[in-house]
Order: structure tokens, then C-alpha cells, then sequence
């Protein structure tokens, strides 16, 4: 907790981030002398980045002393453009480069600043409803307490296919919900938003006059079907894209997370003013990096093999867990979401006993509305190594767990 008058209050809403937890549990915990660590509660892919992005930073190097305009630059835009297009086969005239993409030095700014944009100071006389879903990413829950609104958690479990149900909004909340952060394929879990959820989805932003954040940077990391996106939904409504903000990053899509690098397309009318937000807030993607993130997103090459890569992961890990811990493959993303009994326990044993990193489900989650922690019982695995290194990590934890 805070013990400074001099800081925002809000701060102490929030319990040290994840990563932060994490150190903490295990630092008075060595791994036995025998194994080699694995570090597995990171979801950073260790694949090797695409060799362009070194060739284009050096034929761009006379850029590093400018600084990075808000709006990015034509070619970084029309390339995610034309990225979205390709991926979702969006009509002609849909995105329009010029009003509906900007460029973002990673999601979790954006995911971040975007509660700035999007909660009031109250809705419909009240305080500000964030929606989030239960296990979530720790950037929606800081943004929505440090934007002054309400973070309410949405349970998922395996019952409602590991996304939030949206039967059980009511009227009431939904009236005052001011944003709400869906996943898609969420992390941990995996799970992908079909198209009629998304419509729902939509549907509910229209009609209760909130914001609807869809994070979809996993969207490129998928076993079998390409995971539905928003802006396909939003294609087959005519092409209306309010309410609606969607964020893309190269860091998983590219093995690129160093470069610091996404962007976010939506509303015109919600782009113009994150664009004004922004101005004032963000450090912004250097030129230089800004040119290799546009080359990347106009290839799809190395995502293909990125998949099949994973794929040969996902194979090792059902092929020593499989049975075990609730074990199911993910139709999207990268993280295996194991129900071990107790996580924290399971967390210290693993590090202990096998050398092997993981982070507590309940790091992840708060408890639902019936203050029940759901997250406790859970680990997440993130399969970034190398599908050998994950074959035999994952023998290990079958051992000891
Ligand atoms: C669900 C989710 N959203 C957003 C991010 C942020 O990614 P980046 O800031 O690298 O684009 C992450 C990173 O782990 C994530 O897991």
C-alpha cells in the first residue's frame, strides 16, 4: 500500500504487477543445482526476429534525431492498412489509413491510455464501469483504476468457453459501462470471440454508448482456424467502425517485442481524439523502427512459419501434459492455462524442484463478484522456447507437479 501523500492514491488500488509478485514468491527460492532454469512465465517469443528489421534500422539511420510524429508516418499506416485488409478481407474503403490507424509503441500504452480516452468523469450520473475479463491483462485493470473508473471483472471459465458471458450484464451496469477491454485470443486462456459474440459485443457498445477495446495481438498466433476479428464483424454491419478501437502489435506476430510496436484502428471520430490524447502523452516509435514495423507487417512469411513453429510446440506440451491439469490446446496465442490445485504452491515446487518458471494464475485475476479467486487453482505456461526445450520442461513439471 501507499505510504506517500505526495502520489495519486489511486495507486494504491493496485497490487504490484505480475512479473513484480512473481520475483517476490521466489526470491528466497534457488533452483536445484542440477537442472537448467527455463524461464516460462514470460510471454516474450524467443524466436529470432526477421533479419529486415536490422537491414531497414541501418538504411534509416539518418532518422534517429527526429522525433516520432503522433500520426506515425503514410507508409507505417498504409502497411498496417494493408495488413488488415489481407488478414481480414476487408471491402475497399473501409480502413482508411488516413483517419482510422495509428501507430503505438506497443499495446500496453495504447491499452493503457486508452481509459484515459474512453471513462468520464460519470456515466449516466454515476461512477464509470470498466469491464474486464477475469483472468486479465494487468495493463486494462491499472488503466481502468488510474482513469478514475470502476474496473469490474467478468468471470470466464472453461463453462463460458473462457470469455466474459454477456448475458449476465445488466442494464444497470451496462448504463454505466464506460469501456469495455475484451481479449481476443485471450491471454491465458486462448479462447476466440467467434463472430456472433462480436456482434453482441458491438451490438452492446452501440446501444449503451461505451467503448468497446478489442486486444487482439495474439490474432496471428493460432493452431487451426485464423481467429475472427473485430473489424471483419464491424465489415458485414456496413463498415461502421464507431465505438470500436482494435490493437495490433508486432511484438508476438513478429518475435519483435524490443521493437516497441503496433497500432490501433478504429472509429475516425476516436482516432482523431486518441490522436489528441496522445500528443500530449506518448513517447512514440522512432522513425527507424517505425520503417521496419511497416515492413513487417507487409510480410506474412515469417508469421506463417511463426505458426508452424508454435503448432511443433503445442505438440510437445499435449504430448507431456495431456490428461493432466485440465490440459486443452488453445485455438489461439501462446500460454498453456493449467488447473494444478494450488498455483502458488505449484509455482514455488516447479522453480524449486525443476528449475522451471511459471506464474501464478491468481496473478492474473481477482476475485469474481461472489469473492471466489478463480485464478488460484491455475499456472500459465507461456510455449516460447524451442519445441525441444518445451518437450522436456514439460516432462519435468509432469514429474513434479
Ligand atoms: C493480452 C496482451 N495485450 C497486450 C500486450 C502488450 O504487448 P505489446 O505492448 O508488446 O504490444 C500483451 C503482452 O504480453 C498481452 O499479453
Amino acid at each position: 500500500m501507499l505510504s506517500s501523500p505526495l502520489v495519486n492514491d489511486r495507486l494504491g488500488w493496485l497490487s504490484d504487477y505480475p512479473f513484480t509478485r512473481l520475483a517476490t514468491l521466489l526470491s528466497e527460492i534457488t533452483p536445484r543445482a542440477n537442472v537448467e532454469p527455463v524461464i516460462m512465465s514470460v510471454g516474450e517469443p524467443q524466436h529470432a526476429p526477421p533479419a529486415l528489421i536490422d537491414e531497414i534500422l541501418r538504411t534509416k539511420s539518418h532518422l534517429w534525431g527526429k522525433y516520432p510524429p503522433v500520426a506515425g508516418t503514410p507508409e507505417f499506416r498504409a502497411s498496417a492498412g494493408g495488413w488488415l485488409n489481407r488478414r481480414y478481407g476487408l471491402p475497399a474503403g473501409m480502413i482508411d489509413a488516413e483517419k482510422t490507424i495509428l501507430p503505438v509503441a506497443g499495446t500496453r500504452e495504447a491499452l493503457f491510455l486508452t481509459a484515459l480516452l474512453a471513462v468520464p468523469e460519470s456515466k449516466a450520473g454515476q461512477r464509470p464501469a470498466v469491464l474486464l475479463p477475469n483472468p486479465f491483462y494487468a495493463a486494462y485493470e491499472g488503466a481502468a483504476v488510474m482513469a478514475g473508473g470502476e474496473a469490474v471483472f467478468l468471470t470466464t471459465t472453461r463453462e463460458t468457453g473462457f470469455l466474459p458471458d454477456l448475458d449476465t450484464l445488466s442494464p444497470e451496469l451496462l448504463e454505466r459501462t464506460a469501456l469495455f477491454y475484451l481479449c481476443t485470443p485471450s491471454n491465458p486462456q486462448g479462447a476466440v470471440a467467434g463472430r456472433s459474440y462480436l456482434e453482441r459485443a458491438i451490438g452492446l457498445a452501440r446501444r449503451h454508448g461505451f467503448v468497446l477495446a478489442v486486444d487482439e495481438c495474439y490474432a496471428e498466433i493460432y493452431d487451426r482456424e485464423p481467429p475472427t476479428g473485430v473489424l471483419e464483424v464491424a465489415a458485414t454491419t456496413g463498415g461502421d467502425l464507431s465505438n470500436l478501437l482494435v490493437f495490433h502489435s508486432l511484438s508476438k506476430r513478429s518475435n519483435a517485442a524490443g521493437l516497441r510496436s503496433g497500432f490501433v484502428a478504429g472509429g475516425p471520430d476516436l482516432i482523431a481524439l486518441f490522436s489528441r490524447l496522445r500528443s500530449y502523452s506518448i513517447a512514440g516509435t522512432p522513425l527507424p523502427a517505425l520503417a521496419a514495423a511497416a515492413a513487417l507487417w507487409d510480410d506474412d512469411e515469417h508469421v506463417v512459419e511463426n505458426r508452424a513453429l508454435y503448432r511443433a510446440k503445442f505438440d510437445a506440451a499435449q504430448s507431456a501434459l495431456e490428461g493432466r491439469f485440465g490440459f486443452y490446446r488453445p485455438a489461439g496465442g501462446f500460454f498453456l492455462w493449467l488447473d494444478v490445485g494450488d498455483g502458488e504452491d505449484a509455482t514455488v515446487r516447479l522453480w524449486r524442484d525443476g528449475g522451471i518458471k511459471v506464474l501464478p494464475g491468481a496473478y492474473l485475476t481477482r476475485p469474481d463478484a461472489d469473492g471466489v479467486n478463480r485464478g488460484s487453482s491455475f499456472i500459465r505456461i507461456a510455449l516460447v522456447h524451442d519445441a525441444a526445450t518445451i518437450a522436456e520442461a514439460c516432462t519435468r513439471i509432469s514429474k513434479i507437479l
